[in-house]
């Protein structure tokens, strides 16, 4: 059977060098031969081993036969959707790394690899080489997950560990973080902690059969965190991670948040480091389950996308736990739904201002816990004294 990889990038270049070197242990657990038929790219590569399996035209690989499995790893939304589709359409398995394609089309795409007793396989959208995706829907479906809380980005992790660790400057860490390509091409989308939304919104579809979509999750980045933060931290035993989390409420309903928060250097998210990621997850049969690996990079998640495709391979049609479904309404419970405590710096004694708060350093404060508006109306008073240096809730 041929492989077609889409998009020769740091993924797709992971790929096709897997698919090339590791063919006789993946002929062994696919119980078939898997070839690179084709690599999709408008760019030339022409000092590749396999510089002859370039082409610039999908149609030539959709009218190829041969070809059974399509790997995308362009990135993007189109024309990565238009391709996907159409792959999928002609009955085709597809297998992708690509989390924006799957949190925002997920469902559409899952639907249209049903009807067509095809997959549709996403292992390396979330986690990189941490084999998560596959454990949440084949292992734990019955689980009764409750909870997940996950430091799902690389770059800004990369990023934190060389603040707290080595004393860098945030554009130090970042130019770091860029040169081993671990950034997504706009590290904006890092930073900004979009990625990491796209992440969590992957994981609470797959989880609770119900798309949530990345608008709809309340998103902070890390390019508001300072040194003073980190000091701050560091002096009472917290860390500083980009934590995604999502919950299931009692009325049926998702809370989900993506924001830097300070952990107590006890817990297990705290000594994630560098560019591994981790994901947390809470069940009512198995209690805490721990994922924990490299989250970005080329081989790491290369060697998962590699896994879809044996597991395209060998399946025997459509998988059936790996769907949800676009409700009518939203699963988005209301933001106010869960209260968590922050940690506030101003420039003045605002002590007076926060009931209960426990002081922690100069004008440095712990808050009892408080729902979305009850914060924004704190926000506003400790605002008409002075300013508000930062505020960063904990993760408990
Ligand atoms: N830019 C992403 C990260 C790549 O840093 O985690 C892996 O999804």
């Amino acid at each position: 059977m041929k492989i077609a990889v889409l998009g020769h990038g740091t993924v797709g270049s992971g790929v096709c060098e897997i698919l090339i070197e590791k063919s006789k242990e993946i002929a062994k657990s696919a119980g078939k031969e898997l070839e690179l038929g084709y690599v999709l790219d408008i760019r030339d590569f022409e000092d590749v081993p396999y510089s002859e399996k370039f082409t610039k035209d999908f149609s030539a690989v959709l009218a190829d036969p041969e070809v059974g499995i399509v790997a995308e790893a362009m990135g993007g939304l189109e024309p990565a959707h238009s391709y996907v589709k159409a792959a999928l359409e002609s009955g085709r398995s597809v297998v992708t790394s690509n989390k924006e394609l799957v949190a925002e089309k997920g469902a559409e795409l899952l639907s249209i690899a049903r009807a067509h007793n095809a997959n549709f396989l996403f292992e390396a959208s979330v986690g990189g080489g941490i084999p998560l995706i596959r454990p949440l829907y084949s292992s734990m479906n019955a689980a009764g997950i409750t909870e997940f809380a996950g430091i799902l980005n690389g770059t800004t992790n990369y990023i934190l560990t060389k603040m707290f660790r080595f004393g860098e400057s945030y554009e130090e860490a970042l130019s770091g973080a860029q040169t081993l390509g671990y950034a997504e091409k706009d590290p904006s989308a890092d930073v900004l902690g979009w990625d990491a939304c796209r992440k969590a919104a992957i994981l609470s579809s797959l989880i609770w059969g119900r798309t949530l979509r990345p608008s709809e999750i309340p998103t902070e980045g890390i390019s508001k965190i300072t040194s003073d933060d980190v000091n701050l931290a560091e002096s009472c035993g917290f860390s500083i991670k980009l934590i995604a989390r999502a919950k299931l409420l009692e009325n049926g309903k998702i809370f989900a948040k993506v924001s830097p928060a300070m952990i107590k250097n006890d817990s297990p998210l705290a000594s994630v480091n560098d560019v591994f990621n981790a994901v947390l997850i809470r069940a009512e049969t198995t209690g805490e389950v721990l994922f924990y690996g490299k989250g970005a990079g080329k081989m790491p998640t290369a060697s998962s996308v590699i896994a879809d495709i044996i597991e395209c391979a060998k399946a025997k049609g459509n998988i059936k736990e790996v769907f949800w479904e676009d409700g009518a309404q939203s699963v988005f419970a209301n933001a106010d739904a869960v209260s968590e405590r922050y940690c506030i710096r101003t420039d003045y004694d605002a002590s007076m201002l926060i009931p209960g708060a426990e002081i922690i350093g100069t004008n440095a404060y712990i808050t009892p816990p408080l729902s979305e508006s009850e914060i924004t109306v704190l926000e506003e008073k400790i605002l008409e004294h002075g300013s508000l240096l930062s505020k960063i809730p904990l993760f408990e």
